[in-house]
Formats: structure tokens, sequence, C-alpha cells
């Protein structure tokens, strides 16, 4: 579900001619839905109503401060993997109590600042960091919330390259090395054990891994109770796909919250824990478009080519995983202009920067505006400036107003962090 329609034959997000942007702001461009976001984050919350449930907005999927403030107003917490994204959470606002620190690699420098910050738990993914986060925690003389991540060995059928809890992946703790690993976190007085945590995957469109993964999980929090812990929160990740096709009820469709919720709270309800939450994906995935323009429409010898101003830097989502974004008209076709199959692809000098192949869109001419759809997740957070184009800005829209929440740099704030040795500057 999402604010982006077509009125007319011209595509608005919310109440904002997409057409009106792409004037004022350029393409490409990202664009996001404020009620769409706010919808998004209602949904997932309300869902666990009753429950002692944090939803923390995974950072890395959107990572831009107004998106998170918006997010924040809306009761998420956050989950973080670096100090930036810590940082970022602080800077829109959100207090330190409603963060969870994850991710594979955290370093002593980045442990203290979440330290300082007082967040609500550490998801930590070994026992050596185990022993780095006690020394840390020793030293500001506090204890810090842990929760394991272990690892289940659950297949989660995404794609394989955002699977996470394989034996041979290299997130988690090992499943036979947990209860030892909670062992030597209880004898350390750095730290106060609080959870087990898991996080499977990412798009993952069915909801037999989930089940898989969570009982585990259960069955974990009985062994370590037995073993004399005491486990009060369990954060079971993020990963609950969206429909990248517009298909949200039938076959393959993912499965909505309500039975993502029924599943969990089955599983979960008899352990009496805190539940945590990271979604990213499902929060942010269809809150965004890729606003672009054809360039060029090119007769190749197999193909005809539609070539966007948009690229593989811009959103690599498709080169990288192979995935499948719609792709739509701002502006109503011309009458009977037909439809043609296109390959649509960025003007970036590799042939994997390519947004679809064979697609069949309305018959398209250089000039018109497209919206690459389903791009409000993982989209501008992993944007870069291959061949020096500039990391393509952001609006957010609200009704009838919109606001350019990161804007496009100029060439001298691209280059601005480059400098030359003294032995070049010297022949200059
Ligand atoms: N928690 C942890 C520990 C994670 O590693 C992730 C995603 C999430 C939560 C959020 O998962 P979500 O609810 O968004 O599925 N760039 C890839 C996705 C990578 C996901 C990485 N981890 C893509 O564009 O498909």
């Amino acid at each position: 579900m999402h604010h982006f329609t077509h009125r007319d034959g011209d595509l608005f997000a919310e109440d904002v001619p997409l057409a009106r942007i792409a004037a004022e702001v350029g393409t490409p461009v990202y664009v996001y839905s404020d009620a769409t976001l706010r919808r998004h984050a209602r949904v997932f919350q309300d869902a666990f109503a009753g429950a002692r449930a944090l939803a923390a907005f995974s950072v890395k999927a959107n990572s831009n401060l107004a998106v998170l403030r918006t997010l924040f107003e809306e009761g998420m917490g956050a989950d973080v993997v670096s100090g930036g994204e810590l940082m970022r959470a602080l800077k829109a606002g959100l207090s330190g109590n409603k963060i969870v620190f994850s991710g594979v690699g955290k370093t002593a420098e980045e442990l203290k600042l979440a330290l300082e910050a007082g967040v609500h738990m550490f998801n930590v993914e070994s026992e050596n960091e185990l022993l780095v986060l006690d020394a840390v925690a020793r030293d500001l003389g506090v204890r810090a919330p842990l929760a394991f991540r272990v690892n289940p060995d659950v297949a989660a059928g995404g794609h394989e390259k955002i699977s996470t809890g394989k034996a041979e992946d290299k997130f988690g703790v090992a499943w036979s090395r947990a209860r030892r690993a909670y062992e030597k976190a209880a004898r350390l007085s750095g730290i106060e054990i609080r959870g087990v945590d898991v996080h499977i995957g990412s798009q993952i469109t069915e909801l037999a891994p989930f089940e898989a993964a969570f009982q585990r999980v259960a069955g974990l929090v009985r062994d370590l109770r037995a073993d004399g812990h005491t486990i009060d929160r369990i954060d079971l990740g993020g990963g609950l796909g969206i429909s990248y096709d517009g298909n949200t009820e039938g076959e393959g469709a993912p499965p909505g919250p309500a039975d993502y919720a029924a599943l969990i709270r089955r599983i979960a309800d008899p352990l009496g824990v805190e539940l945590i939450f990271e979604p990213g994906r499902m929060i942010a995935g269809n809150a965004g478009l890729l606003l672009t323009r054809a360039i060029y429409v090119k007769e190749g010898e197999a193909r005809r080519f539609l070539i966007l101003d948009a690229a593989m830097n811009d959103l690599i989502r498709p080169a990288l995983y192979e995935a499948s974004h719609g792709i739509e008209p701002v502006q109503a076709p011309q009458q009977g202009a037909g439809y043609g199959r296109y390959d649509v692809v960025g003007p970036v000098c590799e042939t994997g920067d390519r947004f679809a192949s064979e697609r069949e869109l309305p018959a398209m001419a250089e000039g018109d505006l497209f919206a690459i759809m389903s791009a409000g997740a993982y989209g501008a957070v992993q944007a870069s400036q291959y061949n020096s184009r500039p990391l393509v800005p952001e609006v957010l829209v609200r009704g009838e107003a919109f606001h350019v929440i990161r804007r496009r740099p100029s060439f001298d704030e691209m280059v601005a962090l480059e400098g030359l040795p003294p032995w070049l500057e010297a022949r200059t």
C-alpha cells in the first residue's frame, strides 16, 4: 500500500504531481511519501498492540534524517549497525533507550559511543566482541545490556546475497556455541544479560523460515533460563518481504504484518518477554520511488534501449541482486501510442547497469519521465558517485507540500574531500 497514484494519467506523490518535482528539483531524484511511511509504521506497531514491543526501524534501509524523524514521531525506535547510524538516530531526535545496536564488527569506539548514549541493547555477534564490550563498559563504570545474535541455521529463501541465517553465513554466534557464550557473559561484570537476537535475512516472502527460526529461539530461551540466566527480551530482527510487482494478495505475495504478528505471538507470548523487531524494507520500501527522465531511445541490433538519467550508482538493487522494480510512466502516453519492449538502462559504463530487460512499456519518447517503484529502502543509502555522477538527491512529500531533504551536491562539493599531495601541487 502506498500513496503514489495516477490521476488522469499523471503520477502523483500524495497530492504533488511528480512532473512538478522533476521540473523544480531535476532528475534523478528519490521521492518519499510521508503518509506511506507513517502508515507502515502504524500498521506494523498496531499488529503488536497489547504486547510489550519495540519496533526499531532498521536505519540501513533509509537513513535520511527527515525519514528517520518521521518514523520516530510515529513511535518507532532504531536498529543501527555503525557509529554513523547511531549518530543519525540520535541527531534525528531519538533517545538512546529506543536504539538497538546490531552489526557483525562493532569497534571499541563504536561500543563506547553506544554505551554513552545508553542504548537499549547490544546484539553481540561473537565471544570476542563480548570481551571488548565488557572491557569498554567496565571502563565507563556501566553494565552493557546484552543479547547474543544467534545463527539458527535456517535457509530463508531470499536472494543468496541477503540471506544471513545459515551456518555458513558470517552472522551471529554459532548455534552449537550459544549456551557457552551466555555462560561466559554471565561471569563478566560489565555485562548484563537481557535477551536473544536473531535475524535470518531480507525480502523473505513466506512465514515458514521465520517460524523455524523463532521456534529455535524460543527453545534456546527455555534452555538459557534453565541454565539460570534472566532472559526478558527477544529481538526477532527484520526481513519481512514486500511486493515489488504490485501483487499484495495473490499467490507469492508476501505475508502481511498481521499474519507475521500472529505467528510471533503464538511462539513468544508463552515466554513473557519484551519483543523487539528491526523492520526496514517493510516500512520504507514502498514509501519511495526513483524519479528519472529518459535521455535517449536507441534501436540496438537485438534490443530497443531506453536510456535513463538514473543509473546503477543511484539504485544498485537490479545490478546487485537481479531485483525487478516496477517502472511506470509519470505522464500519460500519447493516445494510441501502443506498447514496446525496452531494455531500461542507465548511462553508466557497465553492462549490469540495467533496470529491466525487455520490459513492456507504453511507447516512450526522449524526455519522458519514469518512476522506478519500491525504491524507498536500500535505494539512496546504497547510492555512490560512480562515474563521477553526483549523489542522487531526496525529496519528502506531505500532502500538497514537498521538501528537498537532501540536495544534489555541486561538482565542487563532490571533489571537496580530495587533495593533491605536495609533489603534485609543486608542479601546478
Ligand atoms: N536487522 C538486521 C540485523 C539486518 O541485517 C537487516 C538487514 C535488517 C534488520 C532489516 O531487514 P529488512 O526488514 O529490511 O529486510 N541491500 C539489500 C538488503 C540487505 C539487508 C541487510 N540487513 C537489498 O536491497 O535487498
